[in-house]
C-alpha cells in the first residue's frame, strides 16, 4: 500500500484579472535570477524571477539558425543554472546539474539554434533545488520559428497566445515551498492556478481561430485540458514542434514539462460569451491527482471579425522511425515499488524515488550510448502508483506505444517528444534516435520533487 497522499484542492478565483505576457527577450540577453516581488492575489509577495517585479522570465522568440548569447547573472544566495528544455544544444550548454552559477556568480550560455520550429522553455536545474526555484518563479518560454511553419499562416500576433500554466501555494508572506515526506511522494502542488504568473486571469478574444501555445510548468500537477463549451481542441503540435496532421480532440492531458500547440475557434459565438479553459477529472492519477475539475482561465468574446483562416490539412513532414532500426532496448523500472513492499522505515531503500533502483549520482554514467544509433527505451511504471513524466535531455524521441493504464498513445504523442507521461500501471516505449550531440546528459522524472529526490540518471553519448 502506498503512503497516503492527498490531493491539494484548487480554489478558483473570479477571473477578473487581465492575462498578461512576459516581455520579449533578445538574442543577446542577460537573465538575472533574483529575489523580487510580485502582486499575485492582490498582495505583493516575495517571489523569484529573471527580471524585477514579476514571476518568470522574458520569452525568447528566435529563428532556426540564430546564435544566442545569454548571460545568467545569479543574484540568489544559492547556486542555480538554466536548462534549455527542448533545445538540441551541446552538453556543456544544456544546464546539466554539474554546470552551475555560484551564488552572486555568472554562467554564459552561447549556442546556435539548429532545429525545427517549436515551443521550448527554460528553468533552473540545480540538483535538489530545482523544485523550489521553479515553484517560486524561475521559468520562461523559448519559441523557435522557421520557414516551414511560417508558410502555414497559423494565427499569429495577438492571435497566438502563450499560456504558462502553473499551480502555486500562495500566502501573504510568499510562495510557500516546504514539501513534507508525503508531498515529496506525490509531488508538490498548490491551490492557486496561475497563467503567465497571473492568478485566475481572463483574456479578450474575437470570433476567430486562436493558436494557444501551452506549457505545463507546474512542479507536479497534471491537467486534463478542455473547454467549458466543449469546443474542439485541434492539436497541431507538441514538445518537438508541429505534428504531421492536426488531430481534433475534446480534452487532452498535459504533464509537467510537456507543451501543446492547439487551435481553437471562437467563431460563431455571440458577443460577451465566456468560455473557460478548464482541467477535468481524469482516471489513473494515483491518490493525489485527477480528483477535481477546476477552471484555469476565461476567454471573453468581445469583438466580431470575419475570419478566413482554415486549418491546414497537412502541417509538416514527420519521418516515422521504424522500431526495427533500434540496435538495443533499455528498460527503466520507474514503479518505485520497493518503497511500498516491506522495507522497514529506517531502511535506506525506503521513501525515495529511483530509476532502476538507483538515485542520481553525477559521478556515475548509467547508460553509455553510441552516437548515430537508434534505441528503444522502455519506461515501466506497471507496478507503480504515481504518475511520472519522463524527460530526456539533448534530443527528441518518438512514442512507440503504451501498455496498461490508458492503453494507447494520445493525440499529442505523435511527432517528436522530449517528455512522456507514464501513468500508474503503464509501460511506455519510445524510439530514441541518438544523433551526434555527444556528451553527458541527464534523463529524469519531470515531477520536480521526484527529480530532486533522485529520480534522475545520466547517459553518455559518444
Ligand atoms: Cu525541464 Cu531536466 O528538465
Ligand atoms: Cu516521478
Amino acid at each position: 500500500m502506498g503512503l497516503m497522499t492527498k490531493p491539494v484542492m484548487v480554489t478558483e478565483g473570479d477571473f477578473s484579472k487581465l492575462l498578461s505576457f512576459p516581455v520579449q527577450a533578445g538574442l543577446n540577453q542577460t537573465l538575472t535570477a533574483q529575489s523580487t516581488t510580485a502582486n499575485i492575489k492582490g498582495t505583493t509577495i516575495p517571489v523569484l524571477g529573471y527580471q524585477p517585479n514579476s514571476l518568470l522570465g522574458p520569452t525568447f522568440r528566435v529563428n532556426n539558425g540564430n546564435a544566442l548569447n545569454i548571460l545568467l547573472q545569479n543574484n540568489l544566495s544559492e547556486h542555480t543554472n538554466i536548462h534549455w528544455h527542448g533545445l538540441k544544444i551541446p552538453a556543456l550548454m544544456d544546464g546539466h546539474p554539474d554546470q552551475l552559477a555560484n551564488a552572486k556568480g555568472t554562467f554564459r550560455y552561447q549556442f546556435m539554434i539548429n532545429q525545427r520550429a517549436g515551443l521550448s522553455w527554460y528553468h533552473p536545474h540545480p540538483h535538489e533545488n530545482t523544485g523550489k526555484q521553479v515553484f517560486q518563479g524561475l521559468a520562461g518560454l523559448f519559441i523557435i520559428n522557421d520557414a516551414e511553419e511560417a508558410a502555414l499562416n497559423l494565427p499569429s500576433g495577438q492571435n497566438e497566445i502563450p499560456l504558462i500554466i502553473q499551480d502555486k501555494r500562495i500566502t501573504n508572506t510568499g510562495i510557500t515551498y516546504n514539501p513534507t515526506t508525503e508531498e515529496v511522494m506525490a509531488g508538490y502542488m498548490g491551490e492557486s492556478i496561475v497563467v503567465n504568473g497571473v492568478y485566475s486571469p481572463y483574456a479578450e478574444v474575437s470570433t476567430r481561430y486562436y493558436r494557444l501555445r501551452i506549457l505545463n510548468a507546474s512542479n507536479a500537477r497534471l491537467y486534463n485540458l478542455t473547454f467549458s463549451n466543449n469546443a474542439d481542441m485541434i492539436v497541431i503540435g507538441n514538445d518537438g514542434g508541429l505534428l504531421k496532421n492536426p488531430i481534433t480532440v475534446k480534452e487532452i492531458m498535459i504533464a509537467p514539462g510537456e507543451r501543446l500547440d492547439i487551435l481553437v475557434n471562437f467563431g460563431g459565438t455571440t458577443m460577451g460569451t465566456e468560455i473557460f479553459l478548464l482541467s477535468k477529472e481524469f482516471p489513473h492519477g494515483g491518490d493525489a491527482q485527477g480528483k477535481q475539475s477546476f477552471r484555469i482561465m476565461k476567454f471573453r468574446v468581445v469583438i466580431a471579425v470575419t475570419d478566413l483562416f482554415t486549418v491546414p490539412a497537412s502541417l509538416s513532414t514527420i519521418n516515422t522511425i521504424a522500431a526495427s532500426s533500434a540496435v538495443r532496448t533499455r528498460t527503466f523500472e520507474i514503479s518505485n515499488a520497493m518503497e511500498h513492499h516491506g522495507y522497514p522505515m529506517n531502511d535506506g531503500m525506503k521513501m525515495r524515488h529511483r530509476i532502476n533502483g538507483k538515485l542520481f549520482d553525477s559521478n556515475r554514467i548509467d547508460e553509455a550510448v553510441t552516437a548515430n544509433t537508434n534505441e528503444i527505451w522502455v519506461f515501466d511504471n506497471s507496478k507503480g502508483d504515481e504518475p511520472h513524466p519522463m524527460h530526456m535531455h539533448g534530443l527528441f524521441f518518438q512514442v512507440l506505444d503504451r501498455n496498461g493504464g490508458r492503453g494507447s498513445k494520445i493525440a499529442s504523442e505523435n511527432g517528436w517528444k522530449d517528455t512522456v507521461l507514464v501513468m500508474p500501471g503503464e509501460t511506455v516505449r519510445v524510439l530514441v534516435p541518438f544523433e551526434n550531440n555527444t556528451g553527458k546528459f541527464v534523463f529524469h522524472c519531470h515531477n520536480l520533487e521526484h527529480e530532486d529526490d533522485g529520480m534522475m540518471l545520466q547517459y553518455q553519448l559518444s
